[in-house]
C-alpha cells in the first residue's frame, strides 16, 4: 500500500461499535471485494470494500472477518481469515499479508488461512442463533454485479436455513457516519493532496490546453503525494461542458474566455477527499463570470454555517434552495412572477441548481450515514452548489469537505484550497 500505517485502534474502536449492536448470540461476517475482470488475464485494480476495511484495515482481496462477540472460546469472538501466504508465493504474487501482519494491521488475534474459513465457520454457527449480512443498502447504490458478498450470502442461506438473518448496513450506516478524528485526519489528508493537485493546476490552465492533459497533472501530482489516485472518476469541463452534470470523457480544448469546472479529489488510505473548483481558462473572470461565481460563494458560505448538531438533511436543503432563489433573483435569471408561480415539488431555482447540496463522505465518496436523524458532530459533509447557465456557456460549482462541531460553525478541510476568486486570478498570473 502507498499510504502509512493506520494505528490498528481505530479499527479495533470501529469493530466494538458494530458488536455493541448486535443481537445475543450472533454472527457477522463481512467478505472483500473481487478483483474484477477486464478479459484474458487482465483485471481492474483492485479496491477494497470499505465494510471491511473499516472494520479491519485489511486492505486485500479474498480476505473475510468473523464477529461472534458470545463465542463461548474466546479466540473466536474475531477472526481474519486471508489468503495463504509463503516465500515462493511472495516471490510470484508479491507480498502478501502474513497472519502476523494481518494481526499487526486489524488488531485481530485470530488469523487463519482463507482455507480453513468452511470448518470454523460451520462449527461457530452451531453456537449461533442468528448471521448478520451485509448487504448494500446504499441510497444511490445501482449495482448489478454480483458480489463476493452476494455469493456468500446465497451459500449461507442454503445452507443454514434454520438460521435467523439480520442486516450489517444499518449499523454501519449509522457508526460510519460519524467518524473518528483518526479517520478525519486521513480524510484531511486526502483534501491536501488535493491541495496540491489545484496548486499544480492553477499554474498549468491556459487557453489551448486539453481537459485530459489537466487530469494527468492532477494525477501525476496525487500519486506522487501517496494518494492512491482519484476518489471517483474526474470531470474535467470546460465551457458548455460543464452544464453535464456527469461529464468524464475529460476530451475537449480549453478556450480563451471560457470557466474550467474541475470536480477532483483525491483517494488517501481509501479515505475519499471531494472538491470542486471553477476557474477562468485565461486567468481572469469577466465580470458576469465572477458576479455568478460570487453568488455560488456566497450561497456555499452560508449553507456550510447550516451544518450543525440537529440540522436535519432535508430541512437544510429547502433552506439553501432559500438561499440560492434570493441569489438567482439578484443574478436576473429568475423573478418574482418565476417564484410566485413555482412547484413546491421542484422550485424554480432548480432550472439552475439542479442537484444536491451536501452528502456525506469518508470511505466512499457519497460515504454512509444516516439522512433521516439530525445531524451530529463529527459527521464529515461535502458543500457543494452549483449554478449552470446552458445559454451563458457558463457553468459554475464549488465545493468543500467540512465536518460537523459540538458547538459553531464547522470546520473546513479543504480552507487552504484556494476558492477567492482574486486569489486565484493572483495565482493564474504569476
Ligand atoms: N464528485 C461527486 C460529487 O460531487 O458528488
Ligand atoms: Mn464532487
Ligand atoms: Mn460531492
Amino acid at each position: 500500500m502507498k499510504y502509512d500505517l493506520i494505528p490498528n485502534t481505530l479499527f479495533i474502536k470501529n469493530r466494538k461499535k458494530f458488536t455493541a449492536q448486535m443481537k445475543s448470540r450472533s454472527i457477522a461476517v463481512f467478505n472483500s471485494n473481487d478483483i474484477y475482470p477486464i478479459s484474458a488475464d487482465s483485471t481492474i485494480p483492485f479496491q477494497q470494500h470499505r465494510d471491511i476495511f473499516y472494520l479491519s484495515g485489511i486492505d486485500q482481496e479474498e480476505s473475510i472477518i468473523l464477529l461472534f462477540p458470545e463465542a463461548s472460546d474466546p479466540k473466536y469472538r474475531e477472526v481474519a481469515f486471508v489468503r495463504e501466504t509463503n516465500e515462493h508465493i511472495a516471490v510470484w504474487e508479491g507480498e502478501k499479508l502474513t497472519k502476523q501482519a494481518a494481526t499487526k494491521v486489524s488488531g485481530i488475534q485470530t488469523v487463519h488461512w482463507l482455507s480453513d474459513f468452511d470448518k470454523i465457520f460451520f462449527d461457530l454457527m452451531t453456537e449461533a442463533d442468528t448471521i448478520y449480512f451485509n448487504t448494500n443498502e446504499h441510497y444511490r447504490q445501482a449495482v448489478e454485479t454480483q458480489t463476493r458478498e452476494d455469493r456468500f450470502i446465497q451459500r449461507c442461506k442454503k445452507d443454514f436455513p434454520a438460521h435467523q438473518w439480520a442486516k450489517s448496513n444499518p449499523i454501519l450506516q449509522e457508526i460510519r457516519g460519524v467518524k473518528e478524528q483518526e479517520e478525519i485526519d486521513l480524510i484531511q489528508k486526502a483534501c491536501s493532496i488535493t491541495e496540491k493537485g489545484f496548486r499544480r493546476v492553477l499554474g498549468f490552465v491556459a487557453p489551448e490546453v486539453w481537459e485530459y492533459e489537466i487530469e494527468a497533472e492532477y494525477l501525476h501530482e496525487f500519486i506522487r503525494n501517496r494518494s492512491d489516485g482519484f476518489a471517483y472518476t474526474p470531470i474535467i469541463a470546460s465551457g458548455q461542458n460543464a452544464n453535464v452534470l456527469h461529464y468524464i470523457e475529460n476530451i475537449n480544448q480549453c478556450k480563451d474566455g471560457d470557466l474550467l469546472l474541475m470536480d477532483v479529489g483525491a483517494s488517501y488510505a481509501n479515505y475519499s477527499s471531494d472538491m470542486t473548483r471553477t476557474i477562468p481558462v485565461n486567468g481572469r473572470f469577466t465580470k458576469r463570470q465572477k458576479e455568478v461565481y460570487e453568488a455560488v460563494l456566497r450561497v456555499k458560505n452560508e449553507a456550510t454555517n447550516m451544518l450543525v448538531p440537529g440540522t436535519i438533511w432535508k430541512e437544510y436543503h429547502k433552506e439553501v434552495g432559500k438561499v440560492m432563489t434570493s441569489e438567482l433573483l439578484g443574478l436576473g435569471l429568475l423573478d418574482k412572477a418565476d417564484i410566485q408561480k413555482e412547484d413546491k415539488d421542484w422550485p424554480a431555482y432548480k432550472k439552475y441548481f439542479m442537484h444536491g447540496t451536501s452528502h456525506h463522505i469518508g470511505l466512499d465518496t457519497h460515504d454512509y450515514g444516516a439522512l433521516k436523524m439530525p445531524m451530529k458532530a463529527n459527521m464529515v459533509f461535502t458543500v457543494e452548489p452549483g449554478i449552470y447557465i446552458p445559454d451563458e456557456k457558463m457553468g459554475i460549482r464549488l465545493e468543500d469537505d467540512v465536518v460537523i462541531q459540538v458547538k459553531g460553525n464547522p470546520i473546513n478541510l479543504m480552507s487552504g484550497i484556494p476558492i477567492d476568486a482574486e486569489e486565484i486570478e493572483s495565482l493564474m498570473n504569476s
